[in-house]
């Protein structure tokens, strides 16, 4: 037998089954962006690779070993883009969207990173991000962090998750604290893996996010950024504490979050949960505002985050989040051949009348037991069952499929109403 093609590991297919829980997600994030006044951006899944590089930064992970990387036919080197604020901020500054202006922005789409994957990452998935520019102060920092809970709010997930909040300083502050973890743990050596070791000549920050349990004791006792913040970092970082309290929601500070992408500063956040094992960052994002001036462009304000879609819909199936199912209003069952022409037009009828109406047809034939049988596993609410006799004198049996009822006819010119009744349309 001829071998079959496979998907590429860690790019997955997202089934008609589970459809429609992107549908309901997709649809809470577009209310909840307009609710805040964001506006949707459609970028490309392929930038030049020098984007990545002059942004995220090159000694990170994502930049050093993650990166899908191509020559294109004319030899230029492509990037399937692993995010998408680099990419956001490229078309603003290109189109010239950022003058003296302020804009909220909000984008979708796949990403590709080449990890390991396991549940929770994947080499392709999907984020769903919002950046905001030209607003230096906390209190559009305190909007995003909002926005993302009345998205949590939107799908039951409220309560699922914690919010943790970290001040990186400005770059001035980081370079300061940098050089004080160079000298602590360059006293500590020894002690270091050999990622840790390769850190601490490239992004020592980093070695605080390590994951490697001999080294927790060691990172407890590091050095605290806290100390390190300026008087105008500090002032940013209360204004958000503050007008988050006001709002009534509760965040723990987390001194070693630091973040993977070399361009934040000042704010940095994530909402994690313990439901999901080790990939328990569903959604991460702050204030990059240095990265408009390194990518060419005028202005200094920019904050944003980026949910991961799978992780969110991963919690949604965990959970009792009420997911609609891909399921039809009415299976038309049509035995014999007459029945099935009829059927035909009647159904076209009906989807004229009923603009809402979900209706599947039953098509390739079947005896009347097996079509009921499809009819069932549907999931449709009611079954339509037409026979030669019923078609010759304009008759139509309705069987309910859920929570028992019994079968009736009627007539096939009253069915638009008898429908439009029943499922309230
Ligand atoms: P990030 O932390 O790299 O930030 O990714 C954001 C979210 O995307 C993560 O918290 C996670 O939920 C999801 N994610 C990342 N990698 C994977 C993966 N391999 N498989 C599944 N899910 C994943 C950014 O990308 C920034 N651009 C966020 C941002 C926007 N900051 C400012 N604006």
């Amino acid at each position: 037998m001829t071998e079959k093609v496979q998907a590429i590991r860690g790019m997955h297919d997202i089934l008609p089954d589970r459809t429609p829980a992107w549908q309901r997600l997709e649809a809470e994030v577009r209310r909840v962006m307009g609710a805040y006044g964001y506006g949707e951006i459609r970028l490309p899944i392929v930038e030049k690779t020098e984007l990545f590089q002059r942004s995220i930064g090159e000694v990170t992970d994502i930049v050093e070993k993650e990166m899908y990387t191509f020559a294109d036919r004319n030899g230029d080197s492509l990037t399937l883009r692993p995010e998408g604020t680099a990419g956001c901020l490229r078309a603003c500054l290109e189109h010239g969207l950022l003058h003296n202006q302020v804009l909220r922005l909000w984008y979708g789409g796949p990403m590709f990173r080449h990890e390991r994957p396991q549940k929770g990452r994947y080499r392709q998935f999907h984020q769903i991000g919002v950046e905001a520019y030209g607003m230096p102060g906390p209190d559009i920092d305190a909007e995003v962090i909002l926005l993302s809970r009345r998205l949590w709010s939107a799908l039951n997930l409220a309560g699922r998750l914690e919010l943790q909040l970290n001040s990186l300083g400005t770059l001035e502050e980081r370079l300061a604290y940098r050089a004080e973890l160079v000298d602590y743990f360059g006293r500590y050596r020894a002690l270091l893996d050999p990622d840790s070791l390769r850190r601490l000549e490239t992004n020592p920050l980093r070695i605080l996010d390590s994951k490697n349990p001999d080294l927790a004791a060691l990172i407890a006792d590091a050095p605290a950024f806290s100390d390190f913040l300026g008087d105008e970092s500090r002032r940013h970082f209360d204004g958000l504490r503050e007008r988050l309290e006001l709002a009534g929601l509760a965040y723990v500070l987390n001194p070693r979050l630091v973040r993977g992408l070399d361009y934040y500063c000042k704010t940095v956040f994530e909402w994690v949960t313990t439901e999901l094992g080790a990939q328990g960052t569903v959604c991460a994002g702050g204030r990059y505002d240095g990265l408009i001036e390194q990518l060419g462009g005028r202005g200094s304000a920019a904050i944003g985050f980026a949910l991961g879609v799978e992780r969110l819909i991963e919690m949604l199936d965990d959970g009792a989040a009420g997911l609609d199912v891909a399921a039809p209003h009415v299976y038309l069952i049509q035995v014999g051949e007459s029945a099935e022409r009829h059927g035909g037009v009647l159904a076209e009828r009906l989807r004229d009348a009923l603009p809402h109406l979900q209706l599947v047809a039953n098509c390739g034939a079947g005896s009347f037991k097996s079509q009921f049988k499809r009819a069932d596993r549907s999931g449709a609410a009611l079954a339509l069952i037409l026979g030669e006799d019923e078609a010759r004198v304009g008759l139509i049996g309705v069987k309910p499929l859920r929570g028992g009822g019994d079968q009736t006819t009627v007539e096939q010119s009253v069915l638009p109403q008898y429908l439009r009744d029943f499922f309230r349309f």
